[in-house]
């Protein structure tokens, strides 16, 4: 067992933490969040996400989890110092290493001789070079070890991996690090720093690749009067193809892709490529967030002035509370930009205080059936599995209109046709 220290307690470090702790290490996880630090103290997880809250309670309990405030603090006796802490985009599409580097600053003192610095926040190519440079310390070796969970299934994905990338030129240290993962069973790729790193970007970008191109196939479907669900059964059988991550929605978002996806471009460019693909893929996406709110406009009759639309879904995909960069943001803005009303239920936002500063104009209220009181239409943007419980008969009665778009062709279009309801889904 090992001596960890885990820098930042968000949706990565703390999985991290947690996952780590449950594994049987000594982690102390570190954040510049006092009151963050306090509520994981005594228990509280701040964020949504599946049985993390049973882990912590389940580290806490045992003594192998705790929670300081400052990095220094955290790595004072640790053997691996894990960075989790965030690389936001700059305002140019590059990652933003200001949070690595002030995270280097604080432990490059402080870390014990010969430990281990692992770096699992996504960061650019070179990175792993810059935390070397911050620390200044040649007794100390720096790791990538990117991390590929997903919101909704973080503690899965963490035990569970479908691979474990490791970059490092010493090899003892690579050792070290994948011995951590004792009994996590995975593939594993033990390569340098700059192929770990652009790992993590290529996968993410062909993620987003994916979602783009099923949403155009969508368009297509529209087109030519196909649907899109079955094209995506005789799609994903074909095992070169696979269905995962071929489902038509109202684009692609969250804390990652949007910023992973114009880093890449960016990091292409310093590289010497035009990566002409990757800048479609994100303007495909940027087209579905208004393709989606023409739907919305058509289903109104042409003017969204003064309509009342009722959205369920705000996060960004179900299983979470995150709302950055949140596809049903980028629609609802849309709509508002357009004179539309708009009353959200999500069953993770609590009220209109839990929203980003930049979502005007939304009303959040507590049920389903709030939302659609008095709506010119329904709007659906979040795959929220309790949406498809929902009674058309009874909204039928309290709509203006019984009418719905279905971002993530998630109802039973036959059974909401059945009470009453216009279905517009996509690509069908
Ligand atoms: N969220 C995901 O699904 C996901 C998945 C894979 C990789 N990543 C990558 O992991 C990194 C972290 O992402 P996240 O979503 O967990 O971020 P987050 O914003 O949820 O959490 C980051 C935490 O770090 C803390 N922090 C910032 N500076 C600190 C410092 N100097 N010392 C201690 N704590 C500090 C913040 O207070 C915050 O609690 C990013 O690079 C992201 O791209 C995220």
């Amino acid at each position: 067992m090992a001596r960890l220290a885990i820098i930042g307690t968000g949706y990565v470090g703390l999985t991290t933490g947690a996952c780590f702790a449950h594994l049987g290490h000594d982690v102390v996880c570190a954040d510049v969040d006092a009151d963050k630090v306090a509520r994981l103290s005594a228990g509280e997880v701040p964020i949504v996400e599946d049985r993390l809250d049973l882990l912590v309670r389940e580290g806490l309990d045992d003594g192998r989890l705790r929670f300081v405030v400052g990095a220094a603090e955290a790595v004072a006796d640790c053997e691996v110092a894990f960075l989790c802490v965030p690389t936001p985009q700059n305002p140019d599409g590059t990652a933003d290493l200001s949070y690595i580097e002030a995270a280097s600053a604080e432990i490059a003192a402080v870390l014990p001789a010969e430990s281990i610095v692992v770096n699992k926040s996504t960061v650019p190519v070179g990175s792993t070079r810059v935390v070397e440079r911050v620390l200044g310390r040649p007794d100390v070796t720096v790791v990538s070890n990117p991390e590929f969970l997903r919101e909704g299934s973080a503690i899965q994905d963490f035990l569970h991996p479908d691979r474990i990338v490791i970059g490092c030129e010493d090899q003892s240290a690579a050792i070290k690090v994948l011995s951590l993962y004792l009994s996590v069973t995975a593939p594993t790729v033990v390569t340098d720093p700059a192929s770990a790193e652009t790992i993590k970007y290529a996968a993410n970008a062909f993620l987003a690749t994916k979602l783009s191109f099923v949403n155009a196939i969508a368009a297509v479907c529209e087109g030519v009067g196909a649907d899109v669900n079955d094209v995506i059964l005789g799609l994903g059988y074909d095992t070169r193809i696979g269905s995962e991550f071929l489902k038509p929605g109202p684009g692609w978002g969250g804390s990652c892709f949007p910023k992973d996806t114009r880093a890449l471009v960016r990091i292409a460019e310093q590289g010497g490529y035009d990566f002409r693909l990757l800048d479609g893929v994100i303007a495909v996406n940027e087209e579905q967030f208004s393709r989606i709110a023409d739907k919305v406009r058509e289903a109104v009759g042409g003017d969204l002035t003064g309509r009342a639309i009722g959205v369920w879904g705000l996060t960004f995909k179900a299983g979470t509370d995150d709302l950055r960069e949140s596809p049903s943001l980028s629609v609802i803005e849309r709509l508002v930009a357009a004179g539309a009303v708009v009353r959200a239920y999500d069953p993770t936002v609590g009220s209109d205080a839990d929203l980003p500063p930049e979502a005007t104009g939304i009303e959040v209220v507590a049920t389903p059936a709030a939302a659609c009181d008095g709506a010119d239409v329904l709007v659906v943007l979040t795959e929220w599995d309790e949406f498809r419980w929902q009674d058309p008969a009874e909204l039928a009665a309290t709509m203006s209109t019984p009418s719905v778009v279905d971002a993530r062709n998630l109802l039973d279009r036959a059974r909401w046709e059945r009470h009453g309801f216009v279905h517009r889904g996509i690509g069908r």
